[in-house]
């Protein structure tokens, strides 16, 4: 399947797939508060760093703030009425079947598989698509609870190996084993130190190219900060242990590179996909296996065919020496072209789909050997069309409600292609297209609905609404039809903006909950950042242009309450990871305008986040402290340092709940934990805030990705409890 989302960026998945008066301070936090503080000098302006021992997640101090902080929260949230009712409907409509499409490896057909409720999906075998499925890897038994998940796989060529990753308690860390399909017998083999790694196999079912970083200092669990450096390329040999692979490419030189090798579709070349941090830019080396005869022996004779980070170019496929990529070279919505290497000069490179005036392509794939499929966002709605591969003609449109692919399967060597579609209000369509067929006719393979839910009673509409500099924006607004517009609505405002990261139609269960049983208004704005309108809807939304991402989703927020669907006091604003700044960042800005605010594993010290971790891979987007320009950049913004008591007798700070976990080693914890310390002290301890302000902290969870359900059950109806309880929403029947 496509890995549509770039995997370091600072992303949350929606989770299903998504000092006040009247709450004393614990006497354990008021304690904690007086240390000496640390001041930090950047570029002559002296910032304190009072709470900056929170960033020892290991010393009793953080240890104790994170218990006393977690026992203030968790009594409050088991009050609220709604928890109970929202797990119970929440456990009842998130108990559908979930599959993902079909895909073809040597001979068989694999899918996964939930029955509803098994905290991990299942990997399902099948002799052919009437065949009975069997279990072929279920990761529910890695662990008793269900928190360890697979984190990435890869088939070898002939479809007879199969090695997988396994990351614990949400970390980052991966460890690759391997199966033999056949019987689906566990191999020895054991690969460590594996992190943000691309797994690909040789032709020859050798081994797999994978990537790791070297040992450090400490424990790697996913609860240490240590930064990430040095990542090198290895390749395995089936059977050897790992201290016996080879090292295919390093770069001592450039310790924040990082690389992802891929075999070509004809086994013949290894290409090298370069990247030094988010940015949609890479450096593209190859090598022709056939130059190295004796085998993968030692660091690769890399061709460097693009030698810097100008643009964006993935492989698509080649016939021969002439490769497709996907580029955003003077194609901000991006283009197909055809690079011959026996000619690599540039002036005689081809344009073989040329970009769109509107719609931008989020991928291409070559099936059945000469056709094109490639996906297009347009106006934040996916779109699938058929072109040939040798002309670049475009054959046909694949008619797709409003709504997202979200899945796709069909190789080059494969006569079929599996695309999976969402929306707000449908969970999934599985369609089946058999190229073979004169004329193609796409099939439904699977729909799933959900019991108990009714999508024809609600609407989803897409609006336009003007930011302050003019900029229309799109956002999807979901209710109830026919709801009257008289601002009395609660409405839960979701949005993310940056990274290249599209917010397209997705459904979620908790969210419709919160519409059909809260009486709520679901809205999802498409801010700046992300990449709903190609690289220059990214751009418009990073480094010095970040706070456009905060001003569109005020102005969201605004349009909402303008146009009757809630008022402020009704409204929730909820984001994940760069989605937690966002928050966070708004509700420092206007805190006026929200009743509410969500914020989830989020990024709020904005001068120290490239020294944690995988953070110094987002100076692409935001920039670093340690540059004197775009010092005050950040220093504008930064949630951490733009928290004061808002001005105005009644103003107040809506209720905040931040949620993060102990082994979220994208954004690291620390992050919410200076905030809430921060926001607690400055604004909490002042008489007119009576809203709470409140962080939990959850154990073996990560920043989102491989969360069992069992914990997104209790994530939601805690969120969603803390939003009834703040706004004195009732439960509807
Ligand atoms: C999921 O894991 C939890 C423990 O984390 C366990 O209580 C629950 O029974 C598991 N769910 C299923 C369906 O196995
Ligand atoms: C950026 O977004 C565009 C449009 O969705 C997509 O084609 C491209 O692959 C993305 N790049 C990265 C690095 O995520
Ligand atoms: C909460 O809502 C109920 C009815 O929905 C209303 O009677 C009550 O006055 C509200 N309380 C506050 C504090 O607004």
């Amino acid at each position: 399947s496509h890995g549509f989302h770039n995997p370091i960026s600072p992303l949350s998945l929606p989770a299903d797939r998504g000092c006040h008066t009247s709450f004393p301070l614990a006497p354990a936090i008021l304690a904690l508060m007086f240390s000496a503080p640390q001041v930090d000098d950047y570029h002559g302006h002296k910032i304190p760093d009072p709470y900056s021992w929170l960033e020892d997640p290991d010393s009793e101090k953080t240890q104790a703030f994170v218990n006393a902080q977690n026992q203030l929260t968790l009594p409050f949230l088991e009050r609220c009425e709604v928890r109970d009712l929202f797990k119970e409907r929440m456990t009842e409509l998130y108990d559908y079947p979930k599959y993902s499409c079909p895909f073809k490896r040597g001979s068989r057909y694999f899918h996964f598989y939930n029955t509803g409720l098994q905290n991990q999906s299942v990997m399902y075998v099948q002799e052919s698509l009437d065949a009975e499925p069997t279990v072929f890897l279920d990761p529910n038994t890695f662990s008793d609870d269900g928190t360890v998940a697979l984190r990435g796989y890869a088939f070898s060529e002939d479809g007879e190996y199969l090695a997988y990753g396994t990351s614990a308690s949400g970390s980052d860390w991966v460890e690759i084993r391997f199966l033999r399909v056949e019987g689906a017998i566990p191999l020895e083999d054991r690969l460590e130190r594996v992190k943000f790694s691309c797994m690909s196999w040789t032709h020859d079912g050798k081994g797999l190219f994978y990537n790791s970083y070297p040992d450090q200092e400490g424990k790697s669990d996913g609860t240490e900060t240590s930064t990430n450096l040095h990542q090198k390329l290895y390749f395995h040999v089936l059977g050897t242990p790992q201290s016996q692979d080879c090292l295919c490419a390093e770069f001592p030189e450039h310790p924040k590179w990082m690389s992802g090798a891929e075999v070509s579709d004809d086994g013949r070349y290894v290409l090298l996909s370069i990247r030094e941090g988010c940015d949609p830019v890479n450096r593209l080396w190859y090598c022709d296996l056939q130059t190295t005869p004796q085998g993968i022996t030692g660091l690769l004779p890399w061709v460097k065919l693009i030698d810097n980070f100008d643009a964006e170019y993935e492989y698509v496929t080649n016939e021969d020496t002439v490769f497709t990529f996907k580029t955003n070279l003077d194609a901000p919505r991006y283009r197909l072209i055809n690079i011959d290497f026996a000619s690599p000069d540039q002036s005689n490179w081809k344009e073989l789909i040329p970009q769109h005036d509107k719609d931008v392509i989020v991928f291409a794939t070559c099936t059945y050997s000469s056709y094109l499929f490639v996906c297009f966002l347009h106006d934040v709605k996916n779109v699938l069309k058929m072109y040939r591969l040798s002309s670049g003609e475009e054959l046909r449109t694949f008619h797709l409600d409003v709504g997202s692919i979200v899945g796709f399967t069909g190789r080059k060597r494969d006569s079929e292609i599996f695309y999976y579609f969402t929306s707000f209000l449908s969970p999934a369509i599985i369609y089946h297209c058999d190229l073979t067929k004169d004329p193609l006719q796409p099939h439904v393979f699977r729909e799933v609905t959900v019991k108990g839910f009714n999508p024809a009673d609600y609407q989803t509409t897409q609006i336009f609404y003007p930011s302050k500099d003019g900029t229309q924006i799109p956002m999807f607004i979901v209710h109830k039809k026919g709801i009257k517009m008289d601002g009395s609505h609660p409405a839960f405002l979701y949005g993310y903006g940056g990274f290249n990261i599209s917010i397209t139609p997705s459904y979620s269960v908790s969210r419709l909950i919160f519409v059909r049983h809260l009486g709520g208004v679901l809205a999802v704005a498409n801010i700046r950042g992300g990449g709903e309108y190609g690289e220059t809807w990214h751009k418009a939304g990073m480094l010095a242009n970040k706070q456009n991402c905060f001003t569109d989703f005020q102005c969201a927020a605004e349009y909402l309450i303008k146009e009757g669907y809630t008022s402020s006091s009704k409204l929730t604003i909820n984001g994940g990871s760069n989605g937690g700044l966002l928050v966070a960042a708004c509700v420092n800005q206007r805190p006026e305008l929200f009743g509410c605010a969500v914020a989830q594993v989020g990024v709020m010290d904005m001068l120290k986040f490239h020294k944690f971790t995988i953070g110094h891979a987002w100076t692409t987007d935001f920039g670093c402290s340690e540059i004197k320009d775009q010092f005050d950049w950040l220093i504008k913004y930064s949630p951490l340092h733009n928290i004061r008591v808002p001005e105005g007798d009644k103003v107040q700070y809506p209720s905040v709940l931040l949620l993060t976990g102990d082994h979220d080693d994208r954004v690291v914890p620390l992050h919410s934990l200076k905030y809430i310390a921060t926001l607690q002290y400055i604004v909490g301890r002042c008489l007119k805030q009576r809203n709470p302000l409140f962080i939990h902290v959850d154990t073996k969870s990560g920043h989102g990705a491989g969360k069992p359900t069992s914990k997104v059950i209790q994530e939601v109806a805690d969120t969603y409890a803390f939003i009834a309880r703040c706004l004195n929403i009732s439960w509807v029947k």
